[in-house]
């Protein structure tokens, strides 16, 4: 396989909002990040991914941009940002920016001057369509983030399409125009430096055309005419040969409901189109029929299943992101390990597969200190647009009850991810010195970057054990994937395999002790070990038969 930077690194990835705020007006911002740098670079990560920093009247917290090419007042000043810029080179380190481009903000000027008048020059950088008969709806599509995907705009008395926010108006990719725009756009930031682009769910920038309702209810979710659409290798392929392929960049593109097959398509060798993809089948584990609020208990196997899939697939071709957090999903130790008495050892874990897995990790901000999901105690308190809208539709048109409302929120809700960064005990946990826009975790007072700087045992330290070993050992990004036990309903079992070299990787999911038998072929190995989340391992009597501790991991490097 041939060898990239962005196979071989490490990506931490920024919510700018949450990170760090120098300035007390309780926003995290660009001045703030600059003052952590060091903190990254001693977590060892080479390449940060900086959620959307630009201009936005933060509907979506940035996701809706009203000017790509300058940065929100809150933020800083671009000054800043090249500071920043330089900052991480320096550092030895990589930066990648999210792009935005399935739509922008209402109020960017292109969408201001398209709905201004059907002869705009800019009429056709958006989705317009006059409603149906009875003045309905262009089609039944709902948005990601609940009721219909249209809103009407009295001015020219036509439907603009919003697969997000009525305040996140969809692009018209079929417009050469608009996608120039884009183009020069991305080379304005290329060429001022960055290294990559995150692209935000940029499957769904080609639609169906004529746009067809789906199925026969009066409002339904149109997935199937936006997800993977019949151009989208058309403007990829396009975007590549026009922008990306003259550059020494890493791109990766968010995709919801893509499969394995399709990741192949947008990210084969020869295929001319992104690096890697972030897939969501495993963030499916615990949705029930009606999706991610409808919560169901997960399994390991459902689990496995899904990253062996993914495994599998992309193994001869294709590359994997690996991840089992961002800011969109809730913290990964609370809802697939322990925030109790096996916290540390269960966020090592799950640290240990997402390092030990063939693809690039990704972790998310405070991912490193096992920071947890948050349960507040109204409404009230809750600031991501999403979760407001849940709860509105479900209280009060579904008529769910505000337990089991809050319950789904206390599961998947996006501020779970969104609090503020811990930095040590202090009040908000030193992320400002003002009100947080976003209240904090009030675990800040035991989980935080201070302490586990301090403490040689603490999760952080294991991250960077993690990432170092990754440097050393090619065998950890290129090596084979092989599944061992396929059926264990408690721990999960794989190998990797490099050039005669082979490490075993075992992985206890859960809170109590678990026994197994390996195959022979293990068994008959001689093991050295190379990473723990327990630090008493003896070299086990038996080498086939061994019980794990609770929530145990262990990476042996075996020799015949
Ligand atoms: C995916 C982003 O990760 C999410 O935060 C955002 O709300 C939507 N795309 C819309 O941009």
């Amino acid at each position: 396989m041939k060898r990239a930077f962005w196979k071989e690194a490490v990506v931490y990835q920024i919510y700018p909002r949450s990170f760090m705020d120098s300035n007390g007006d309780g926003i995290g911002d660009l001045r703030g990040i600059i003052s952590k740098l060091d903190y990254l670079k001693e977590l060892g990560v080479d390449v940060i991914w900086l959620s959307p920093v630009f201009k936005s009247p933060n509907d979506d917290n940035g996701y809706d941009i009203s000017d790509y090419r300058n940065i929100m007042d809150e933020f800083g000043t671009m000054a800043d940002w090249e500071e920043m810029l330089q900052g991480i080179h320096e550092r030895g380190m990589k930066l990648i920016m999210d792009l935005v481009v399935n739509h922008s903000s209402d109020e960017h000027a292109w969408f201001m001057e398209s709905r201004s008048s059907k002869d705009s020059p800019y009429r056709d950088y958006y989705m317009w369509r006059p409603g149906g008969p009875e003045g309905q709806e262009p089609n039944n599509w709902v948005s990601f983030f609940g009721g219909s995907a249209w809103q009407y705009d009295e001015a020219t008395g036509e439907y603009f399409l919003h697969l997000f926010s009525k305040k996140q108006p969809d692009l018209n990719w079929e417009n050469p125009v608009l996608r120039q725009e884009v183009y020069h756009m991305m080379t304005f930031w290329l060429d001022k430096g960055i290294d990559g682009f995150r692209m935000d769910v940029i499957n769904c920038i080609s639609k169906t055309p004529g746009l067809p309702s789906v199925g026969g209810d009066r409002y339904a979710w149109g997935g199937e005419h936006f997800m993977n659409g019949p151009k989208i290798h058309d403007y990829l392929q396009e975007m590549n040969r026009e922008v990306l392929s003259k550059y020494d960049i890493m791109t990766v593109g968010e995709m919801p409901g893509a499969t394995v097959e399709q990741a192949k398509d947008y990210t084969g060798k020869d295929r001319g189109e992104l690096n890697m993809v972030f897939q969501f089948e495993h963030m499916d584990v615990d949705s029930g029929p009606y999706g991610k609020w409808d919560l169901r208990p997960w399994t390991l196997k459902g689990l496995r299943d899904i990253l062996h899939k993914w495994q599998v697939g992309l193994a001869e071709d294709g590359w994997n992101s690996l991840y089992l957090n961002n800011h969109d999903q809730p913290r990964m130790v609370s809802r697939f390990g322990d925030t109790g008495a096996y916290h540390k050892q269960s966020a090592k874990m799950l640290a240990t597969l997402l390092h030990t897995l063939k693809g690039t990790p990704y972790i998310y901000q405070g991912e490193e200190l096992g920071m947890t999901n948050v349960k507040f105690p109204s409404i009230d308190d809750y600031r991501d647009i999403e979760t407001l809208n849940m709860y509105r539709e479900h209280r009060y048109e579904h008529g769910r009850s505000e337990e089991e409302v809050m319950a789904s929120i206390y599961a998947k809700g996006r501020d779970n991810a969104r609090t503020p960064m811990q930095w040590d005990a202090s009040p908000n946990g030193g992320f400002t010195t003002g009100t947080p826009w976003l209240a904090s975790n009030p675990d800040y007072d035991r989980i935080n970057a201070e302490q586990a700087t301090a403490d040689s045992d603490s999760i952080f330290h294991y991250y960077k054990r993690l990432i170092q070993l990754r440097k050393k050992h090619d065998i950890m990004v290129y090596g084979s994937y092989e599944l061992i036990l396929p059926d264990d309903d408690r721990i999960y079992v794989y190998t990797r395999e490099l050039n005669g070299e082979r490490w075993l990787i075992i992985l206890n999911f859960f809170g109590e002790p678990a026994e197994f038998i390996l195959p022979d072929e293990l068994a008959h190995a001689s093991r050295e070990l190379i990473i723990s989340n327990y630090d008493d391992i003896e070299a086990p009597a038996d080498i086939r038969q061994f019980t794990l501790r609770p929530y145990e991991a262990r990476v042996y490097s075996l020799t015949k």
